[in-house]
């Protein structure tokens, strides 16, 4: 049933060699801080949107001095369209911190490393791997996978047995030489060979040793995560325009969703519209409710309906300073935008076209 840990990294590290991918934007001068930023970005984002998003962002942030002496506005526009922006917010946190306590330099041990915002043991591992060439483990979505099939962890890989497992065999495996190699390998392959969906076992380095595939159960493993059903909340997206051609946006609290990004104010009804304009903008017209669009959260759907609104006279507005921006779509001010917030811009800015 068991074979020697030495054979899974030398089959793979052989089969990385030919097959994988070894041109990825992180992989030329992996220091620490490039392989965190890459890291957090890839947590539920695909290569192929973060090598983009990566670039644009190492170009504005080269060292973690310039992330950290960076407005929060400026790095939530750098991450805008990429989801999950407590990551974002995390790493700006993180930054800050690891110029206040060591000296602008990622620090080197794990402990050091997962005390800061946003840094878990698969993260740390994985700067510590193939940023430092330390023997670390790490276990990430892709590792657990593979792990999960080639000794047959069945079950959610998450659960506490599981994890528990699950770290010990990537302990076991994770080789002294080449574990940057090795690290890159076994993602690569979780990415590109052994999909959830679909793995392409024959052309599996691990083909003659995995036991899920001896056992017939490569797609029961993993299992998946036992969930409840989501949650769905519908809210009003209130689109008020100014003679001006402005979109009036409104700053999220710092924690939440869309936490620290800019939005439409939030209704939770089409009757409250009237009021609300008349209360802060002084009143409105042409009202035009557009078609709803949702939006997926970890924990709930979101129903939006966009409600656009021409706002003639604006009176001084009764609102606090800084949270509040009368955005102009053709000189954009830059700025954190969620996806839909951003797409419902671009709508109403090709709107405006129409009419002019
Ligand atoms: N997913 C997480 N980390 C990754 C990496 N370094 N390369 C490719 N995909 C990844």
């Amino acid at each position: 049933m068991s074979h020697p840990s030495s054979s899974f990294s030398s089959r793979l590290l052989a089969w990385w060699d030919e097959h994988g991918r070894h041109d990825l934007p992180w992989q030329h001068d992996p220091n620490p801080y490039r392989v965190w930023v890459s890291e957090i970005m890839l947590q539920q984002t695909q290569v192929t949107t973060v090598e983009r998003y990566f670039e644009r962002f190492m170009r504005s942030f080269p060292a973690v001095m310039n992330l950290a002496a960076a407005s929060a506005d400026d790095v939530l526009h750098l991450w805008s369209g990429l989801g999950y922006y407590s990551r974002a917010r995390n790493m700006h946190k993180a930054a800050q911190q690891i110029v206040a306590d060591h000296q602008g330099e990622l620090p080197v041990t794990l402990e050091d490393l997962i005390a800061l915002p946003g840094i878990g043991r698969s993260t740390a591992g994985a700067i510590r791997s193939l940023a430092l060439q330390e023997r670390e483990p790490i276990l990430d979505g892709n590792v657990k996978r593979v792990l999960a099939r080639v000794y047959a962890v069945e079950g959610w890989s998450g659960s506490t047995p599981n994890l528990k497992r699950l770290w010990s065999l990537s302990e076991e495996v994770t080789p002294v030489e080449r574990v940057a190699n090795y690290t890159q390998a076994i993602m690569d392959l979780g990415a590109t060979v052994c999909t959830r969906g679909r793995p392409r076992c024959d052309d599996c380095p691990m083909f003659s040793i995995c036991e899920a595939r001896k056992r017939d159960l490569v797609t029961a493993i993993p299992a998946a995560k036992p969930r409840k059903p989501k949650r769905r909340k519908s809210v009003v997206m209130l689109m008020a325009t100014n003679a001006a051609g402005e979109v009036l946006l409104q700053k999220r609290p710092p924690s939440g969703i869309w936490g620290g990004l800019w939005s439409f104010p939030e209704l939770a009804a089409e009757g409250e519209v009237a009021e609300w304009c008349k209360q802060r903008l002084g009143g409105h017209t042409d009202k035009q409710v557009w078609q709803p669009v949702s939006h997926s959260f970890s924990h709930y759907d979101l129903d939006m309906t966009p409600v656009e609104v021409r706002i003639e006279n604006e009176s001084p507005m009764v609102m606090d300073g800084d949270r509040w921006l009368w955005y102009n779509t053709r000189s954009p001010a830059e700025v954190g935008l969620a996806a839909p917030v951003n797409r419902l811009l671009e709508k109403l800015d090709a709107r405006k076209g129409e009419h002019i």
